[in-house]
């Protein structure tokens, strides 16, 4: 063995051993060909990697019974929808909502609570050279995801404060990986944290793990440089823990954790009707969903299995199943997860310190550009050569001693953003921004405005909510509008003006509008027709 560099000989043959020992030597296969910087750099990655529990996750992982392996196991049969005593429903509960969304301000406004940023992931489908946050989708006001979700707290402190007469703030915790951290920081430091206090910005880093070819052998990227994975959404136990941010929780006092995903656009970050929602029912625990109205749609539900609460991949049931109707007409397992989640921080520690290791990762089956390892080529397969190994968020459901599920309207709350335009399908930045806008529109409406055309004809508001579902289906939105011409009303609000559509009557009450419309801190920018 040639001298590492910075590591010495004997440690590069502790190494060595090591990776003999887990049957992963063969990462050191073109260390002759490397330069010195190379040859750093591959044994500071290897260093810190632990061979063996990387095997022990994947014959774990491998042996998961996911997929085919689920529905042979009779997993249909042990199925239960979410029971109506757990479940909330912004749109079939509506009388209580006023009260829920009072307790949350009042949590708010005692500083009690956290908003948790799932933005780890590599974004490959979307395929854009930064992370997900920095997205600007093509909004009027061209903010990116990261501003919008930063002006929404920003509001979100501001009605709190307004209502109990006490300073407060929500602190921010946003968990990127290897691959985002950098850049996302910068990104927020360039933009001043876009209002914020940079104090209650908290980024940490979640773990990485190598990707595998289908027999277990970590995959090169280059011939010195491992091809690592962030360790899915649910690398967020494990990196609470090592980072610290359980403690950094109790400091401020942090009782209730709101933690979702980067990518939806219109995500109500520390939703304080949610929030109020699992405080009246003393849950440790809950879930936001949204109506699965369609039985083949790609979504996990939320259902309980042999009495325990989890989510149950579309692939891991039957078509029978997934098919199945209730007594109203709805889907039986209709509870459709959008990883949007509630947690007390006391749940949140027992999962740290307890039940973490218990958890499972999921295999999922890539394209990962690799280095042959015989011939030294770089290798870009056109199908799936490996796996990469993830925990997921809700895979803590099952230790909640109480449980709640929070059901929302889809068009109201949820429009991820996953695949890039160019891939004529759905939740691409198109749908993001015609999500936003629309529902921009509604609110607009219901506060009393209208729109008006080139001609100074009233535009017909579209009819929205039919017997508390919607009229139009996302899905709907999606097929239908195909770029942003097919939107006839531009329109968009800053979320420091309105949260979830509140206090627009003073804007907009009575008056016509041309569109573009957008109302922002600075007031209304339009061609705004006469005041009726
Ligand atoms: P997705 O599973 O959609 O992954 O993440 P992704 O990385 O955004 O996109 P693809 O699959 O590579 O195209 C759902 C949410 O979980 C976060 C993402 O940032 C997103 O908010 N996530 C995912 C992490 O924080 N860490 C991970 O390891 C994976």
């Amino acid at each position: 063995m040639e001298a590492a560099g910075a590591v010495g000989d004997a440690a590069m043959a502790e190494l060595r051993e090591r990776l003999a020992a887990g049957g992963q030597d063969h990462v050191l296969r073109f260390w002759p060909e490397l330069d010195g910087a190379a040859r750093r750099a591959l044994a500071a990655e290897l260093c810190h990697m632990d061979v063996a529990e990387i095997n022990r996750f994947f014959r774990r992982a491998r042996g998961d019974g996911g997929g085919a392996a689920a529905v042979a196991a009779g997993l249909d049969a042990r199925m239960e929808p979410v029971p109506r005593d757990v479940l909330g429903s912004a749109s079939r509960d509506r009388g209580l909502v006023p009260g829920w969304e009072s307790r949350g301000l009042a949590e708010i406004a005692g500083s009690r609570v956290a908003a948790l940023l799932l933005a780890g992931g590599q974004g490959t489908r979307l395929g854009v050279p930064y992370p997900k946050g920095m997205c600007d989708v093509g909004l009027p006001s061209r903010k990116t995801l990261f501003h919008l979700q930063a002006q929404r707290l920003r509001r979100l402190q501001q009605m709190a404060e307004e209502q109990h007469g006490t300073a407060c703030h929500i602190p921010w915790y946003i968990m990127t990986s290897g691959r985002t951290m950098e850049s996302t920081k910068e990104f927020f430091q360039k933009h001043r944290y876009f209002g914020l206090k940079k104090e209650n910005v908290i980024f940490f880093q979640q773990g990485m793990l190598p990707a595998l070819g289908f027999d277990g052998k970590i995959l090169l990227e280059e011939k010195g440089k491992i091809a690592m994975a962030p360790d899915g959404n649910g690398g967020l136990y494990r990196a609470l823990g090592l980072h610290g941010i359980m403690d950094d929780m109790e400091r401020r006092g942090v009782q209730s954790v709101h933690v979702y995903c980067v990518d939806n656009i219109l995500v109500k970050v520390a939703d304080p009707r949610f929030i109020g929602f699992c405080l009246e029912k003393g849950a440790d625990c809950g879930a936001k969903v949204v109506e699965k109205t369609n039985p083949t749609e790609p979504v996990g539900v939320v259902c309980r299995v042999d009495g325990v609460y989890q989510v149950v991949e579309y692939s891991e049931i039957s078509l029978a199943t997934a098919q199945q109707r209730g007594p109203d007409g709805r889907l039986l397992f209709n509870a459709g997860n959008i990883a949007n989640h509630y947690f007390t921080t006391a749940f949140l520690k027992d999962v740290v310190n307890t039940y973490e290791p218990q958890l499972q990762h999921h295999v999922a089956e890539k394209k990962i550009p690799h280095v042959d390892i015989t011939t030294g080529q770089l290798i870009q397969p056109e199908k799936p050569n490996g796996i990469k190994m993830e925990k997921f968020v809700f895979d803590i459901f099952q230790f909640s001693k109480k449980f709640v599920v929070y059901e929302v309207l889809r068009e109201d709350e949820f429009s991820p953003l996953k695949n890039a335009d160019s891939q004529n399908g759905k939740d691409n930045p198109t749908t993001a921004r015609h999500a936003l806008m629309s529902l921009h529109h509604c609110w607009v409406l219901n506060a009393g405005g209208h729109f008006v055309d080139e001609n100074g004809t009233r535009i017909p508001a579209i009819p929205r909510i039919t017997n508390g579902r919607s009229a139009a289906s996302p899905a709907d939105v999606n097929d239908n509008l195909k770029d942003a011409s097919d939107l006839p009303i531009q329109c968009e609000i800053s979320p420091l003006v309105s949260y979830g559509g509140e206090g627009l009557e003073k804007y907009v009450k009575d008056r016509e509008f041309r569109t573009p419309l957008i109302i922002d801190e600075d007031g209304i920018h339009e061609l705004v027709k006469n005041g009726m």
